[in-house]
């Protein structure tokens, strides 16, 4: 285990703890945890590279693929909050020439996460950049098939990743064939059903997923109906489908 102090704040403190058994080295994992008061586990890894689906996020990783079933297709993707990079290996390890990018906000964290996370040849095609995402999506010029948000302070959601203006500058990064999931962990039903509603107009699509009373909101993009069908019909193998939404 090693332990990390926030250079800016002292009361947070970060450790990378490695979970191994001699036994089953498959299920050896690599956490990222952030203690601050409470202790919240931000991300883990499978440390065996054959294991593609990684640890957390596992209804992410199949909703990517539902969309995708051939992940060759899913040409360039964007995570919003990094921590220990769980998404991007799974990203990764599905596709190697897959294009993909990462925004964290905490210097600290791109630092343990370039140390332990992703100092290895499968991130090639990864690049990890130090900024805020709300500006980051401001400014790239870059396209998405899929973006994941998940920008967290603790355990809520941040305010601004709800807000018109940050959905509107994610569908305007969306490629016309794109998905992008919302992780509303704080949020209830309703609010993620109302927050679905609103942005339906903007995409093709937009969805509400429960897993267990953590929510995910879905918007789809794309010019083939049949893409929706195939979708819905793969992810509710993995995922509860709340409710939908069309644009007109
Ligand atoms: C739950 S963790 C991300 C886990 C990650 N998606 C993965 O695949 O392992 C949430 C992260 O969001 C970061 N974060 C919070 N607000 C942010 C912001 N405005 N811009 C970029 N990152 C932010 C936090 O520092 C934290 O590392």
């Amino acid at each position: 285990m090693e332990k990390f102090q926030d250079d800016l704040d002292p009361d947070i403190t970060f450790y990378v703890v490695d979970r191994t058994s001699a036994l089953l080295p498959h299920y050896d994992t690599r956490r990222l945890v952030f203690r601050s008061g409470s202790t919240y586990a931000y991300s883990s890894i499978y440390l065996d590279k054959s294991r593609r689906i990684q640890p957390i996020y596992e209804i992410v990783q199949r909703l990517a693929e539902s969309y995708f079933p051939k992940m060759e297709q899913l040409e360039s993707a964007l995570v919003l909050g990094c921590a220990g990079c769980s998404v991007p290996r799974f990203l990764a390890l599905s596709n190697e020439n897959c294009r993909i990018d990462g925004v964290e906000y905490s210097e600290k964290m791109v630092e343990i996460a370039r140390k332990y996370f992703i100092n290895d040849p499968i991130y090639d095609h990864f690049q990890l950049i130090h900024d805020d995402a709300f500006s980051f999506v401001k400014k790239t010029k870059e396209k998405y098939n899929f973006i994941f948000v998940d920008v967290f302070q603790a355990e809520t959601n941040h305010p601004t990743m709800l807000s018109d203006d940050f959905v509107h500058d994610v569908d305007s990064i969306t490629e016309e064939e794109s998905i992008s999931v919302f992780n509303l962990l704080s949020l209830s039903r309703e609010e993620c059903m109302k927050f679905a509603l609103r942005h339906a107009e903007e995409f093709s699509a937009a969805y509400v997923f429960d897993e267990m009373f953590h929510y995910y909101v879905v918007f789809v993009k794309t010019a083939k109906s049949s893409s929706l069908k195939g979708f819905e019909s793969r992810a509710t193998k993995y995922v509860r489908l709340l409710e939908r939404y069309f644009s007109h």
